[in-house]
């Protein structure tokens, strides 16, 4: 039968190949310098033999996916009908199994691991950092118009290494991230095993998916390749021309201000109208983690990694036992933007709102600013008798302009009804997590209004968020 032919001479094939490759490895003439040394002989061919005994691990793995191939191939499902892998008409065809290009990364060798590790603990001539941009890719082709913006607004190749890291074996995009070479790093999620999802989450299957993704990733990042602080971009965002700088200005208050838990280049309120276009420098301290480009150091990640949850990561990271009164920083102009996502979020939420975030454009130098007015101790006295000495007005009052007063005005809420209500009538996102409200400093929602600034306060006396609010 064709398909036994088929399977018999792959086996063939490889098998004298893993022979050959296993001659020639024992054989090999080895040079008199080399046999100086008993010791060094014996290491060389303890790790030839490890490197044959993964070999034929490799092929034994690649005959078996074959076979599975073979037997039902209209069962073998990928995203797209381009990840179908074609069945040879003929058994001359069986030379180009394409499985083989796709062989996952990490497979290479440790001279890799060493490369990616010298990166990481390379000194900078100017003493700054070394961060790691860690890009999550999937089943999007898209990847590549951010990963192309990121390598066109990176200042150095040397501080701001880029590593893809790779789900759900979409074979397009591996390809597109393949066609970077030696300018990323390329990593790929290895356990493609399905996750047990209850069943009445089997819709959300895909974040289950990006959990294990992000906690395997990170773990790489981190502790195999030893970077200390990364800034995480999803395969969807567009990014500013300041990104970087932004990134590297505030990478001293996050190490310095044990109140800080990351920095984000994104504001869940930066839509058009409710921001200040005249104001690309302003920066802020949140409650509300906001992820969508963030950067986080590996202690963070450290006291992380070990209890990561199977889903759902970023509203689990904003519940009080992760994030432990600590604030992120976050701008008042978005540094990234999404292109718009089909998969896992859904795309009503993405036309509704995400599509009117306004992307900065002006680039702010950031690393020569003075930013210590984002540190608690300053920053905490500062917003409080800001906010609190701006006026109490009704959202009325705000809506006709009637307001004489000029400057900043504050509207109060107590209640989360007052909160929801009043803040869908002025196109502020109005939902809670772990009763913080997004973009929120002490329940503080800052914004603009007809070029006016308005702060959504709860009363003086605030207490602390009420995690029952939601
Ligand atoms: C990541 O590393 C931590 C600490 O070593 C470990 O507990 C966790 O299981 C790892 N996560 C994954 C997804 O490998």
């Amino acid at each position: 039968m064709r398909k036994n032919q088929l399977c018999f001479f792959a086996c063939v094939t490889l098998c004298l190949w893993a022979a050959v490759t296993y001659y020639l490895f024992t054989h090999r003439p080895m040079s008199t310098k080399v046999v100086d040394s008993a010791f060094k002989v014996e290491d060389n061919i303890e790790e030839l033999e490890l490197r044959l005994k993964k070999q034929f691990a490799d092929n034994e793995q690649l005959l078996n996916r074959l076979k599975d191939i073979i037997k039902s191939p209209n069962e073998w499902k990928g995203d797209s009908p381009s990840e179908v892998v074609p069945v040879p008409d003929n058994e001359n065809d069986v030379a180009v199994v394409p499985v083989v290009e796709v062989k996952p990364p990490q497979e290479e060798s440790d001279d890799e691991l060493k490369r990616v590790r010298a990166i990481a603990q390379r000194q900078l001539p100017d003493g700054g950092p070394v961060i790691a941009v860690l890009v999550f890719a999937c089943n999007r082709v898209t990847v590549k118009k951010c990963i192309d913006q990121l390598l066109k607004y990176r200042p150095s190749a040397e501080q701001f290494p880029i590593i893809v890291s790779q789900d759900c074996r979409h074979k397009p995009t591996a390809e597109v991230i393949a066609a970077y070479g030696n300018e990323i790093t390329r990593i790929e999620q290895p356990d493609q095993t399905e996750i047990e999802v209850p069943p009445k989450e089997k819709k959300f299957r895909g974040y289950f998916n990006i959990a294990r993704h992000y906690g395997w990733a990170l773990n790489e990042t981190f502790f195999r390749f030893s970077f200390n602080t990364v800034i995480i971009v999803e395969d969807d965002l567009d990014i500013s021309p300041d990104f970087f700088e932004y990134f590297l200005g505030t990478f001293p208050l996050l190490k310095g201000d044990p109140t800080l838990w990351c920095v984000s280049a994104w504001n869940d309120n930066g839509k058009v109208g409710l921001v200040d276009e005249n104001a690309p420098e302003l920066l802020y301290r949140t409650d509300f983690f906001p992820g969508l480009g963030w950067m986080l150091t590996r202690d963070l990640w450290a006291e992380l990694a070990s209890k990561w949850p199977p889903s759902y990561w970023d509203d689990w990271v904003r519940q009080p036992e992760q994030r432990k009164n600590r604030a992120c920083i976050r701008p008042e102009l978005s540094r990234t933007r999404t292109f718009g996502k089909v998969g896992v979020s859904n795309g009503h939420f993405f036309e509704k709102h995400l599509k009117f975030i306004k992307l900065n454009e002006k680039t702010v130098p950031f690393t020569q600013l003075n930013l210590d007015y984002l540190l608690k101790d300053n920053y905490d006295v500062q917003f409080v008798k800001q906010v609190y000495e701006s006026p109490v007005i009704t959202y009325q009052e705000l809506k006709s302009g009637s307001i004489v007063h000029e400057g900043s005005v504050r509207i109060p809420y107590h209640t989360k009804d007052i909160y929801k209500r009043t803040a869908k009538m002025l196109g502020l996102m109005d939902d809670f997590r772990s009763g913080v409200p997004r973009t929120g400093y002490r329940g503080v929602v800052s914004f603009m209004y007809k070029g006016r600034r308005v702060y959504l306060a709860p009363t003086a006396n605030w207490k602390g968020y009420d995690p029952t609010w939601s």
